[in-house]
C-alpha cells in the first residue's frame, strides 16, 4: 500500500506585481532581484483575502481533478506561516469554506518546509490505515508582512499617489526580503493505493541552533503586550532574515538529504528523472542541482513568476509540473526544502 496523490490544484491570487513596480517604492531594480533571486514577477493577494482563501481555491480544484467531492476528505492538513488568525489556524475555516464533514484538521508550522512535513504526516495517516483520503494544502499571504501603509497600496492598483522620499527609504529598509515574497496556494489528496508508485522514503530533519537567522521577533507571546506600534514601526513584525546563512544551509543541507533519501531508496541520484526543490532563490536551486551533479532540465523552476510562496512552493511547482506534461508513468521523483526552523527534509516519489 502505497500514499498517492491523487488530485492537485493552486490557488492564484488575482495582482501581478512586477519588480519595475516594486523599484517604484523602494531603492532597488529588475535588474538586482533579477540577478540575485531570478524572480521576475510575484502575485499579491487581495485587501481582506487570506491564505484560506487561496487554500480553498486550491483544494477544491485538486478534490476535483481527484474526481472526488469535498465530503470524500478524511483528514486536513493545513501548512501556512501567514494563517488568517493567530487562533484558531486556517484548518477549521477551509473545513466550513468547502463543506467538508466534522473532519479533523491539523495546523502545521514549519514555514518552507511545511509540505515535506505534511507529506509525511499524511504518509502515516495513510499506512496505519486510519484515514484513507487527506488533503494537505500550502497557502500563504505574505503581503500581510509588507510595510503597506508606506505606498503599498499603489502596486495593486488601490492608490496612484507619488511615494514620498522618506516612505521610499523606509521602504529600502527592508528590501532585502520583501522583494522576495509572493503569495500562492497550492493542495494535494493523497490517497492509500494498492501498487509500487507514490511515496517512497522520507526523510524530515530540525535543527533548533538555526531558529534565530529565519525568525519574526515581533508578534510574540514573549513580549508585553504580543504587539505594539513600536513594534510595527521598528520591523519587527516583519521576518528577519540572515540571507548569507540561510544560502549556505540551503545549497549544503538539501543536497545532503537528497542523497539521503536515494541511498534509503536503493537508488542513484542520477536516476531521479525530476527533483522539485523549494523555489526561495534561482541561485539556491541552481546551486542544489550542480552540486548533485543534475542536469538543469531535471530541476524544474517557477520563482520568476511566483517568488518565494514559502509552504505553497513545493505544490505549485508540482502542479505545474503535472500540467505541462513533465511527469509521466514510471518516473523517480524527488522533493526538498529547507526553511525557518531550521528544517529541511526530502521525499521520494514514484509515478
Ligand atoms: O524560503 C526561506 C528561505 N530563504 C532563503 O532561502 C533566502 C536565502 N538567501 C538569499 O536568497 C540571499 O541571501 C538574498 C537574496 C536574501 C540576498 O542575496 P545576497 O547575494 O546574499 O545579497 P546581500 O544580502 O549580500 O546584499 C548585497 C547588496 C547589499 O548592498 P551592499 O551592502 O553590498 O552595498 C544590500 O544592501 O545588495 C543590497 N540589497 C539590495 N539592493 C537592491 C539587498 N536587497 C536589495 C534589493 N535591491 N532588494
Amino acid at each position: 500500500m502505497r500514499s498517492v496523490i491523487t488530485g492537485t490544484g493552486i490557488g492564484v491570487p488575482p495582482n501581478v506585481v512586477t519588480n519595475e513596480a516594486l523599484s517604484r517604492l523602494m531603492d532597488t531594480s529588475d535588474e538586482w532581484i533579477r540577478v540575485r533571486s531570478g524572480i521576475q514577477e510575484r502575485r499579491y493577494a487581495d485587501p481582506g483575502q487570506g491564505s484560506t482563501d487561496l487554500g480553498v481555491m486550491a483544494a477544491r480544484n485538486a478534490i476535483a481533478d481527484a474526481g472526488l467531492t469535498p465530503t470524500d476528505i478524511d483528514a486536513v492538513l493545513f501548512a501556512t506561516m501567514t494563517p488568517d488568525h493567530m487562533l484558531p489556524g486556517n484548518g477549521p475555516l477551509l473545513q466550513t469554506a468547502l463543506g467538508l464533514r466534522d473532519v479533523p484538521t491539523f495546523d502545521i508550522r514549519q514555514q518552507c518546509s511545511g509540505f515535506l512535513y505534511g507529506l509525511e504526516l499524511a504518509d502515516l495517516f495513510l499506512q496505519s490505515g486510519r484515514y484513507r483520503r487527506v488533503l494537505l494544502v500550502g497557502a500563504e499571504v505574505h503581503t500581510g508582512f509588507m510595510p503597506w501603509h508606506l505606498g503599498w497600496d499603489t502596486l495593486i492598483g488601490q492608490s496612484t499617489r507619488e511615494i514620498t522620499e522618506a516612505e521610499r527609504a523606509e521602504n529600502t529598509l527592508t528590501r532585502d526580503r520583501t522583494v522576495l515574497f509572493g503569495d500562492g496556494a497550492g493542495a494535494v489528496v493523497i490517497e492509500a493505493r494498492e501498487g509500487d508508485t507514490g511515496l517512497g522514503v522520507i526523510r524530515l530533519h530540525t535543527d533548533g541552533t538555526g531558529a534565530g537567522v529565519l525568525t519574526m521577533h515581533g508578534a510574540s507571546f514573549k513580549r508585553r503586550p504580543f504587539v505594539s506600534v513600536d513594534q510595527i514601526q521598528s520591523g519587527e513584525t516583519l521576518p528577519f532574515m540572515s540571507g548569507k546563512e540561510v544560502f549556505r544551509s540551503a545549497v549544503t543541507l538539501m543536497p545532503q538529504v537528497v542523497r539521503e533519501v536515494c541511498e534509503a531508496s536503493g537508488i542513484a541520484v542520477e536516476e531521479l528523472d525530476l527533483l522539485l526543490v523549494h523555489q526561495a532563490n534561482m541561485r539556491i536551486i541552481e546551486g542544489v542541482q550542480k552540486v548533485l551533479g543534475l542536469p538543469p532540465e531535471k530541476v524544474p523552476h517557477n520563482i520568476e513568476r511566483w517568488g518565494n510562496t514559502t509552504a505553497a512552493t513545493l505544490p505549485i511547482l508540482f502542479h505545474e509540473c503535472r500540467t505541462l506534461g513533465l511527469i509521466r508513468p514510471g518516473m523517480n521523483l524527488a522533493f526538498t526544502a529547507l526553511g525557518s526552523g531550521l528544517h529541511w527534509g526530502a521525499a521520494i516519489y514514484r509515478t
